[in-house]
């Protein structure tokens, strides 16, 4: 399976945050908030992760994450021109899909909670058609919302309703199957001249092969696009890291827990980054694990 994180667009709610820097590189806490959709598609065992962002940010992008190899992936780079949609990422994505299945996570999108990687496993070994996340919220008519019959079966589909069916808004985590380059590619653009994510879904819907799978109460969902969530998010992991002393999408570390590098490459990480706790916890975590 293909992973893919979609890394662009204007991030205008966070002017003036974002005019001369991109939303995806501003810190969530003590990392880039690119590590953590990056972490989402490690912790579900994928390895060919192609990265799309403005062509303005993509050079600091691969300054910040490279070819990969240093954490037993391979990064490729893919530049938007223009944010024309979230499905235009499998247009744009095509040649990395390669026909394969594929995961799609947005760039400032934070999963976190008990069971994580597990659900993602499954999410891929059982997929047939799409599977995305639920998370219930306290607004849905700011979301694309997914309705749920009381087999639990995805009925419907509505972005931004205006009248909601269901607090369960659709996260920015998708896993497709083989099919979804050909779905996008049959799009129109919608009035505001973006390829709408929701209507590749829909037609997932219509074949009956759309899944949605609820994260629950216990789990956390943060898209950081706003100021407020921004802070929240960082909060959120400062919170959790400090009182539980382990780190939220440490990538060298889930590298290492997953086998796709060894302690010797992480800890040679770590002391690349040694003045920095971040660093001093990547060389604690691979002489731990060594
Ligand atoms: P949004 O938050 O909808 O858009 P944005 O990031 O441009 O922010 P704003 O609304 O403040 O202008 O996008 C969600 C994520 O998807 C974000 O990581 C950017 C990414 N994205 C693209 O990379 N290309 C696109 O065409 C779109 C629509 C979004």
């Amino acid at each position: 399976m293909k992973g893919i994180v979609l890394a662009g667009g204007n991030g205008t709610r966070l002017h003036p945050l974002t005019l001369a820097t991109s939303k995806q590189l501003l810190p969530i806490y003590d990392k880039p908030m690119i590590y953590y959709p990056i972490s989402v598609l490690m912790l579900a065992h994928i390895r060919d992760i192609l990265i799309i962002s403005t062509p303005d940010t993509l050079p600091s992008l691969q300054a910040l994450l490279g070819d990969g190899s240093h954490l037993g992936v391979n990064f490729s780079y893919v530049p938007q021109p223009e944010p024309r949609g979230i499905a235009e990422a499998f247009l744009l994505g095509d040649a990395h899909i390669d026909g394969d299945p594929c995961a799609l996570v947005l760039g400032d999108n934070l999963f976190h909670g008990a069971g994580f990687p597990d659900l993602l496993r499954r999410a891929r070994e059982e997929l047939d058609g799409c599977v995305m996340f639920g998370y219930p919220v306290s607004d849905p008519e700011r979301y694309g919302i997914g309705e749920l019959d009381a087999e639990g079966r995805l009925i419907s589909i509505e972005e931004k309703p205006a009248l909601p069916r269901s607090d369960q808004a659709i996260t920015g985590l998708y896993f497709y199957d083989k099919q979804v380059v050909d779905i996008a590619r049959e799009q129109r653009p919608s009035a505001r001249g973006e390829l709408e994510i929701t209507d590749v879904n829909r037609v997932y819907l219509e074949q009956g092969k759309a899944n949605l799978v609820p994260l629950g109460r216990g789990f956390t969902w943060l898209d950081a696009g706003t100021h407020q969530s921004l802070l929240e998010a960082s909060q959120y992991v400062q919170i959790l890291e400090r009182r539980q002393g382990v780190r939220v999408a440490c990538l060298e570390e889930i590298a290492l827990r997953m086998g796709f590098i060894d302690a010797d490459a992480c800890y040679r990480r770590g002391t690349e980054m040694s003045q920095s706790v971040y660093g001093r916890y990547v060389m604690d975590i691979a002489r731990s694990l060594a």
